[in-house]
């Protein structure tokens, strides 16, 4: 159902059938949902308001229950690691959390020289093949929650045909799967 079932636009358009499904928009297994640790009650509104009933919603829940993440999917007792962080920065809405991540620039410095700012310390960071990893450092402002990032319109349904079939040359979905099988076959690294 998370790839195949058919869906609507949205309630507003009870008769706009999508070609878009919750795998296209989404991480393609749902991880996302896990990861953000979205309750049940979310996944069947949504679920519904794309035109499933709320037995398919329950199941997609179910699905989504079911998968195993091996980080600690409210990102809060795991503050340290920088997959809490993503957890977290994209959540900050809640209170608690913005009280827990709220962080100085001053803060942030530790995290960029991590041996301190004598001239040497600071060459070693802003060496350009040193090994600075600008994805682990906390940083002092606000992301866009997590849902900003998602699609509202699938390419699928904004450019159609051309999205699979492309236009003198391979398609952009045909890009995207390369990219992806890249990714898999060399790592991130
Ligand atoms: C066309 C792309 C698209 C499709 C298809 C899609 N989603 Fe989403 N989904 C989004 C976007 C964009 C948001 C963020 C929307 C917002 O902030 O209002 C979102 C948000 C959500 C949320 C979070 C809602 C919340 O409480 O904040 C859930 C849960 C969700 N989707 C589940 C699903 C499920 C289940 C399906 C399949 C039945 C699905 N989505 C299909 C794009 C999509």
């Amino acid at each position: 159902m998370w790839e195949e079932a058919q869906l609507i636009e949205s309630p507003l358009a009870p008769n706009r059938a999508i070609k878009a499904r919750c795998a296209r928009c989404h991480a393609q297994d749902g991880r996302d949902l896990k990861y953000f640790n979205y309750s049940k009650w979310s996944i069947v509104a949504r679920s519904q308001f794309h035109g499933l009933s709320e037995k398919q919603g329950q199941q997609i829940a179910s699905y989504i229950r079911s998968m195993f993440l091996t980080l600690d999917v409210r990102g809060i007792l795991h503050i340290n690691l920088a997959q809490g962080w993503i957890a977290n920065l994209c959540r900050c809405g809640q209170r608690e959390l913005v009280s827990m991540w709220y962080l100085s620039e001053m803060q942030m410095l530790a995290y960029v020289f991590p041996d301190g700012t004598t001239p040497q310390a600071i060459h070693q960071v802003a060496d350009t093949k040193g090994t600075l990893n600008i994805r682990e450092i906390p940083v002092a402002m606000q992301f866009p929650d997590c849902n900003a990032w998602l699609p509202e319109v699938h390419p699928l349904d904004l450019w159609g045909d051309i999205f699979v079939g492309g236009v003198n040359g391979p398609s952009p979905q045909q890009a995207y799967l390369e990219t992806q099988q890249e990714f898999e076959e060399k790592g991130v690294e």
